[in-house]
């Protein structure tokens, strides 16, 4: 076929097809040579049934034995069999697409899946150059330009660019797995940067280890920047402080932060808080002259109430007395609250607890979350980076939770067309979304983000889960993603699970996950129609990297003494700043 965009030679063959089976193709290498020049993830074209189609795939596995065979042919005179020890190269192709040359009225179109096989004793080759290049630029081509999100280069041909669908990759959640170091940061950092080029990006970033507070800073940030307050905020008013009023949370999450369930009394305290959450609640709204909000609100509703007024009331009933026949005597609560009102307390009182509740006052305003909501959820500037790096990592899945699930029914009650939608980009997910049994604090965080996960994109809230450890993360949550950029992945356990998410069909391009290079990624899921081994591009501005040089920093890094003193103090404030 002349007019075919994919050129091959019979001489330039890689290998010839011998056995079929349901994905995959095995082909015996022709070229033991050039066989060594390819690698698993490389693409492989066959010739389909007819001249017009090929069949691409990616190289999933090479074998590779020697076997001693007899040369029965060169049988000697004196009829001895000759033996000869020759090499054996297998290589085996997952099938992922079909070029046709022409398709219907339609030319040179590129469809996932196979709808035929490559015939017994047909030739295969190693898609290269400028085959490459027509295939990538085809396939870029048959994507709508405004759907393009360019992430890197493929490792085949640097020439050849690499594009994802921008809407599946964040339509139905998307995984960035990697082990440390191997470029998950660098990879978020060029997400937001593309997403940045759009008129209304709207993203919000989890940062665990404030690595991303370099975007929002400089002449032209890609990203504000917000911090969940910490001690030394304690009251403060500050623009990038963020403050979760104990008046967000909802029943559940107040007990599972209050509440210790393995006490007698916990069923009597659990149902006080609630009856006088609720009662708080309503005296506030009749107070505030919200009257069709008081009808409807349910006690988990975020409506403020003062906090005292709440520990007051347990309190009375906690010490209430009640008329006995002849005495007064002991209410019905009496003593039984006593443990949770000094629980309470202990966590109001406790300073790690400030964001939550000493935040400063006008965080008792009915409109204070409104301010939130315009400030998290809103598209001037679009892309929010929260820094959690002071929250202690005991409170942190509380925290996390709370806010996701609170932008969450933001959203959800926002109406549908003037909803633009938002994604949460998990960092570190595995430190508050962890798989195996949750306490009470990471199973509140892990249904807020499991509903998310579930019905996120009926409501356009996506997530993009970034780990380190996809073995420590919830399976439920991972499990819904649909598009897995992976980067290497050393760990054994790491790359099993990868692989169970995976399509059968993709199990052997997992093979290449611990050989990836820094910056390199397997990318799939329906957001890339050939999924193959893709250079990422280098963020314009660079996250700061948690992964310290210790060998080059002993050699330039000299420590002051002011600032060992100055990290004490810190230490006694818990606060940097
Ligand atoms: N796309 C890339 N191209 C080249 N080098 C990269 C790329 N991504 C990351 N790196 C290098 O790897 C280091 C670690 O990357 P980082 O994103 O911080 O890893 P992770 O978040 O997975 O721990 C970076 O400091 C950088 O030197
Ligand atoms: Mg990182």
């Amino acid at each position: 076929m002349t007019d075919s965009l994919l050129q091959f030679e019979a001489d330039d063959a890689l290998g010839r097809t011998f056995r079929v089976d349901t994905s995959s193709v095995w082909a015996a290498a022709i070229d033991h040579e050039r066989l060594t020049r390819v690698g698993v993830g490389s693409l492989i074209a066959f010739q389909g049934s007819s001249s017009s189609e090929f069949l691409v795939g990616v190289l999933d596995r090479v074998t590779r034995d020697l076997q001693d065979e007899a040369l029965v042919e060169e049988v000697t005179v004196d009829g001895d069999v000759p033996v000869e020890t020759r090499q054996h190269d297998l290589l085996r192709v997952v099938l992922l697409g079909t070029y046709r040359t022409v398709d219907g009225t339609k030319r040179d179109t590129f469809k996932r899946g196979a709808d035929s096989y490559p015939l017994v004793e047909s030739l295969c080759w190693v898609i290269l150059g400028a085959n490459l290049q027509q295939l990538m630029g085809l396939l870029s081509k048959q994507l709508d330009p405004e759907k393009r999100l360019q992430l890197g280069t493929f490792v085949a041909d640097p020439s050849a660019i690499a594009v994802a669908d921008g809407d599946r990759l964040f339509q139905r959640h998307a995984a960035l797995l990697g082990s440390t170091g191997s470029g998950k940061s660098w990879a978020v950092a060029l997400m937001l940067e593309r997403a940045k080029a759009l008129a209304h990006p709207n993203l919000i970033v989890f940062d665990m280890h404030g690595e991303y507070t370099p975007l929002t800073a400089g002449p032209e940030p890609i990203a504000r920047s917000f911090r969940i307050a910490g001690p030394g905020d304690a009251g403060a008013e500050n623009d990038n402080a963020l403050y979760l009023p104990w008046w967000l949370l909802n029943q559940a999450e107040m007990q599972a932060l209050l509440l210790d369930r393995s006490e007698d009394n916990a069923p009597n305290q659990a149902a006080r808080l609630t009856h006088h959450v609720r009662e708080l609640k309503h005296e506030r709204l009749l107070a505030d002259g919200q009257n069709a909000v008081a009808d409807r609100f349910t006690v988990d509703s975020p409506v403020p109430y003062p906090l005292q007024d709440l520990l007051d009331r347990l309190n009375d009933d906690d010490c209430a007395m009640v008329p006995g026949k002849t005495v007064p005597k002991q209410g019905p609560f009496f003593g039984k609250l006593t443990r949770f009102i000094n629980r309470m307390r202990g966590r109001t009182e406790d300073r790690r607890y400030g964001f939550m509740f000493d935040p400063p006052n006008d965080a008792q305003d009915y409109e204070w979350l409104h301010g939130l909501a315009k400030r998290l959820l809103g598209t001037s500037p679009g892309i929010k980076v929260i820094d959690f790096s002071e929250v202690p990592s005991d409170i942190l899945p509380i925290v996390v939770g709370v806010l996701a699930r609170v932008l969450y029914e933001i959203h959800f009650w926002t109406e549908e067309e003037k909803r633009t939608p938002v994604t949460l980009v998990c960092d570190e997910a595995h430190l508050y979304l962890p798989s195996g049994v949750p306490d009470a604090a990471e199973l509140r965080a892990l249904e807020s983000f499991e509903r998310i996960a579930k019905e996120g994109r009926k409501y356009g809230v996506s997530l993009v889960v970034v780990s380190q450890r996809p073995s420590d993360v919830s399976r439920t949550v991972l499990s819904q993603c649909n598009n897995f950029i992976v980067l290497r992945l050393t760990n054994d356990q790491d790359q099993a699970v990868v692989k169970r998410l995976m399509p059968d069909s993709m199990d052997g391009l997992t093979a290449a996950l611990p050989l990836l290079d820094v910056g390199e990624a397997l990318i799939l899921g329906d957001a890339i129609i050939l999924p193959t081994r893709i250079r990422l591009d280098v963020p314009r501005i660079k996250p700061t990297s948690a992964t310290k040089n210790f060998w080059t920093e002993w050699n330039e890094q000299e420590v002051k003494e002011e600032d060992l003193v100055a990290a004490v103090e810190a230490m006694r404030m818990q606060s940097r700043s």
